[in-house]
């Protein structure tokens, strides 16, 4: 789908790793050219025509994506990724929020970027981390969200989509259960927000991020978005220009209203821009467009994965598109390097979800994950691939 609008479709390369980011299209390059070449100023600080242009251009973009995850705009902060908003609601928010011997619920199955800023929490609050069981398909269930709750229970931190079994979490029954507890729900949608609706009104999330680069947008871009009362009750984490509004001698400051509060210093002014750019491109193509045809490829891709020899599928009762498997005796790293002797792009390890492995009963794997540019015939040439009986050989 929409193959041509992007430039590196045309390489001899075979992209399966969209998961990791995804490739730009040409209304990205277009876009970010224009500012640099065009109209290079300042955003928010100048008073003259091209920096008024900029404020214009920038502030365009929060509503785009506002709108695009049914947000008020000044619940939308960028940051620089989806890590970095993570570590900014928990070191901003929770640091303050969370009491001596709370528990925050999370799974093994999350990325670093959900797991290491509460692990850095525990050691200043001495809050308490458990873990929601996984299923035997490696899903989150409402019934095992229920059995983790306890009344010490003050927040679920959960991938919508996880990056390594590409789950689709139950968010919006999850987001119900916690809040008739008193409990808040902090969503991670790198994985979801690119490939299907995400409306934080009808889920009800208190806190999503999520990163431009993985869904046709620059790197270095995230999105921090929260409830407009949670979002007015952080402490600044990080301070300077642009997100305050006077500061005296003595140390008295006042600090921008939300959302310009969580943006301090020059921002990625060219990836913003960029960016709306891709909002509306997307917007054009339709998300929920690109659900289904992503589904589609999904399943095309099982079935004939399911007939490779020697294959071990890890997330076959999975929905989105990515699809974690290894080849019994090859190292997932040794089979990512001999997929790309055939320029077949895949991840090899363990995708940041190092404490996974107990659960997936193996430290690394191979992971393909596909966007709405891939096409059957490049699942194909990848199964051909794996289906060589000469396989181990030629890795050996
Ligand atoms: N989080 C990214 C991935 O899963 C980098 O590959």
């Amino acid at each position: 789908m929409n193959r041509e609008d992007f430039l590196m479709t045309k390489q001899d390369i075979i992209y399966l790793d969209s998961g990791a980011t995804t490739l730009k299209p040409k209304v990205l390059s277009e876009a970010i050219s224009e500012y640099y070449n065009d109209y290079t100023a300042n955003a928010h600080r100048g008073d003259y025509d091209i920096s008024l242009k900029v404020d214009t251009l920038f502030e365009r973009t929060r509503y785009l994506v506002s709108n695009f995850i049914n947000a008020n705009t000044n619940e939308v902060a960028f940051t620089n990724n989806a890590t970095d908003s993570l570590s900014k609601i928990v070191l901003g928010f929770f640091e303050d929020y969370l009491e001596e011997g709370d528990e925050v619920l999370i799974t093994k199955a999350e990325h670093a970027s959900n797991v290491l800023p509460w692990f850095e929490l525990a050691k200043r609050k001495k809050i308490i981390i458990h873990y929601i069981p996984l299923d035997e398909h490696l899903k989150v269930t409402l019934e095992n969200v229920k059995k983790a709750i306890t009344p010490k229970t003050k927040v679920i931190s959960l991938a919508h989509v996880t990056n390594v079994v590409g789950d689709v979490r139950p968010i919006k029954e999850i987001t119900k259960l916690a809040h008739d507890e008193n409990i808040l729900v902090v969503c991670d949608g790198a994985q979801s927000v690119p490939h299907m609706e995400v409306d934080v009104k009808d889920l009800d999330i208190d806190f999503l991020v999520f990163s431009a680069h993985k869904m046709c947008g620059p790197t270095g871009l995230g999105i921090l978005y929260g409830k407009e009362k949670l979002l007015k009750q952080f402490r600044p984490v990080i301070v300077g220009g642009g997100m305050n509004s006077s500061f005296e001698f003595d140390g008295t400051v006042i600090y921008n209203d939300i959302p310009h509060f969580f943006e301090a210093g020059t921002p990625n002014i060219a990836g913003v821009i960029g960016f709306g750019s891709v909002i509306e491109y997307l917007d054009s193509i339709g998300i929920n467009r690109i659900e289904a045809y992503e589904k589609e490829l999904r399943k095309y891709a099982i079935e004939k994965l399911k007939d490779v020899p020697n294959i071990i599928l890890y997330n076959e009762e999975s929905e989105a598109g990515i699809i974690t498997f290894n080849i019994k005796d090859i190292f997932s790293q040794d089979l990512a390097i001999y997929l790309n002797k055939y320029h077949i792009c895949v991840r090899a390890g363990n995708h940041c979800a190092k404490i996974l492995k107990d659960d997936l009963g193996i430290k690394n794997t191979c992971r393909m994950s596909l966007y709405f540019y891939n096409t059957k015939e490049e699942i194909d040439k990848l199964v051909a691939a794996l289906m060589n009986p000469n396989i181990k050989e030629e890795i050996l």
